[in-house]
Formats: C-alpha cells, structure tokens, sequence
C-alpha cells in the first residue's frame, strides 16, 4: 500500500493536481498498485478563514506518508505571500528535504525554444540545495523606512548542507550512469560562502574518479545552458541559484508549465511540486498545462520505487504532445481536464509504441 498526501494549495495548483492525483490512480489501477489518497487543505482559503498557514501537527501527520504531492501556493488576497513562505518553505526545512531534484527533459522538439534542438540535447538534470543559502531569513531591518535604512540577508552555508547535496549529486551520477557533473558557485565574489562550496566540491569530486567534475560561475553557467544545454548531465547549486537556473531549465523544456520537480529526503517522506505557481489569473478556467503536474507524479513514483509506472506515465505525455493533444500553453487547444483525459487514455492504451 502506498500513501500519499496531497496539498492542491491555491489557483491552478488545485486544477492541475486533480490531473496528476487522476493519472497517479489510472496508471495504479493498471499496475496494481494499492493507492491511499488523503487531501489536505494548507493553503490560502485556510490561512484566511483561520489564520493559521501550516497548523502545528502538520509535520508529524505528514510524516506517516509515503509521498506528498503539493500543487501550488498563492493567492492575490495575500500580497506578502506570507502563507506560500510559511508552508512550503516550513515543510522542506521542516522536513530537511535538503534535495531539490529538477529534472530539464525536452519531451518535443517544438517546445524548445532555442533553435534546431533534438530532444536528446536538452536532457540533464539540477540539484538545488534546498534547505540553507539566502533562504533561511536570516538577518534583518533596521530603521526601517527611514533615509537611514539599513537591511542584512545572510547567506548560510554549513559544511554538512553542502557536502551533502553535493554527494548526492555524484551518487545520483553514478547510479545512473552519468559521466559529468557540474558545480555552480560565485565562489569568486563570495569568498565565504561559495569558497566553502568550493573546497567541498573537490574534496567530494576526487572519491568520484570516474565522473568529470567541473566548476563554472554562474553567470557563465546561464549562459551556456542556452548556447549548448547538451554539455551537461548534473548541475548541482545553492537555494537561490538552483531557483534562477531551473526557471531557466523549464524554459528549455518548453515553459514552467512542463517542469516537474521533487524535493526529497533519501530516508524520509519527500515532497513532489511542480515548479510552476499558482497562476491566479489562469486559476478556475480550465485552461491551465497539467503536463508539469501530471510529470510531477511520475517522479513521485520512481522515487517510491515504481520506475515502470512513472515510465508510463511520461510516455503517455510524450504521446499526447506528438498528437498536439495540449493546453493553450503549448499552442493546442485542450483544457485542464481534457488534457488530463487524454493523458490517462494514453496510459491505459498507448497509441505510440
Ligand atoms: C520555487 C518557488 C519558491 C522558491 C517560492 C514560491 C518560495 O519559486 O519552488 O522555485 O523560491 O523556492
Ligand atoms: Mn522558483
């Protein structure tokens, strides 16, 4: 039995997780897999009718998942986004998922927009360091609103945060049989925090000797993620970093729509996001791209070991762009839902072998 709890959040976030919760049930229907959903409600209606952002007890219930699929967290009604900042930054940290895993997968030539791409040239993958860095709102304010204003954000690197997303991204290599893996710093400006990444990515690198191990600023790194995305296999980078550079990679996939991300703890329940926000002028129009959702889950599955299953579902995606059964987005003319039937159709009995 697998249990997964499922956060919609605001916006499309609901609509587009209905279409990832529906093709996690078909393709378990198909394989057996005995599925238990529970829905949970963090998200803006709650915090504005309750106040409350992520309730006290929200840790330990989710802990007795398998998985957590969340949709997406925003609303007009709450400028500040205090609430989005409250509950999905309080469950990675609360939860040390100290893994955000981002996969940059071109599934269709045409989504591409750099020129000429095959699929094969934009396949790689970004682990983002997804629990320290500028993210951990460290510093402060002071005079506030006066001439005189003064403001601290502290960037926080430990050694054990580092060296830990850093090894991950060498095992991961490993695992899967990559040769390459880049490290992305501004080790040249921050000669603290980034010299700490960049001692660690050496030490790591050399218990690696198989794997290429290669250090590029980033600001030279978005640059060649658009004039050759092929060059590379694993990026690993910083919390603020990793969040610049994967809007980037979802880009190169076709938009934030397609881009499905995991933030994971190897011993423990993990998180499965989109990359996508809440949308809130695209939200209750039934237009929304479910594909980055719907992808989403396929991820969740291979983390829980069901690597047949996510293969499913993915190929089903590929099945349904290739006969331009899409979203707005994409240039079709399918809604939410109907791109979700389609995609669950497609599971069921694909059409492309
Ligand atoms: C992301 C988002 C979040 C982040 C926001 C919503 C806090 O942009 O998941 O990439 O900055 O991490
Ligand atoms: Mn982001």
């Amino acid at each position: 039995m697998k249990r997964i709890a499922v956060i919609p959040g605001d916006g499309i976030g609901i609509e587009v997780t209905r279409e990832g919760v529906r093709a996690l049930e078909a393709v378990s229907r198909l394989f057996g897999i005995d599925l238990r959903i529970d829905s949970f409600d963090y998200g803006a209606e709650r915090f504005l009718r309750t106040g409350e952002t992520l309730p006290a007890e929200a840790l330990d219930r989710l802990r007795e998942y398998d998985a957590i699929l969340l949709g997406a967290l925003g609303d007009p009604r709450i400028p500040d986004m205090k609430h989005a900042a409250d509950i999905l930054l309080g469950l990675r940290f609360g939860l040390d998922l100290y893994i955000n895993y981002r996969p940059v997968r071109l599934l269709d030539e045409r989504l591409c927009p750099l020129k000429g791409r095959t699929t094969g040239q934009v396949d790689f993958v970004i682990f983002r360091e997804n629990t320290e860095g500028l993210y951990v709102g460290m510093g402060g304010i002071f005079k506030k609103g006066t001439p005189d204003e003064i403001s601290i954000q502290e960037d926080v690197n430990t050694r054990k945060g580092v060296e830990r997303i850093i090894r991950h991204a060498f095992e991961f290599a490993r695992d899967r049989g990559k040769t390459r893996v880049v490290m992305s710093d501004k080790s040249n400006i921050l000669t603290y925090g980034h010299d700490l990444w960049h001692r660690v990515f050496k030490i790591v690198s050399a218990e690696y000797p198989g794997i290429e191990a290669r250090h590029l600023y980033v600001d030279t790194l978005t640059m060649q993620m658009v004039k050759d995305p092929s060059q590379f296999q694993v990026i690993v980078t910083c919390n603020m970093f990793g969040d610049i550079i994967t809007d980037l990679g979802a880009q190169l996939q076709g938009g934030l729509g397609m881009a499905a991300s995991a933030n994971i703890h190897p011993e423990r329940v993990s998180l499965f996001e989109p990359v996508h926000g809440s949308a809130p002028k695209h939200a209750g129009k039934n237009v929304a791209n479910p594909f980055g959702a719907i992808l989403t889950a396929a991820l969740l599955l291979e983390h829980l070991g069901h690597r047949e299953e996510a293969r499913r579902v993915e190929s089903a995606v590929v099945a349904c762009i290739r006969t331009d059964r899409t979203p707005q987005e994409l240039g079709g003319r399918l809604g939410t839902r109907d791109v979700g039937d389609a995609v669950c159709g497609e599971i069921l009995e694909p059409s492309l072998s």
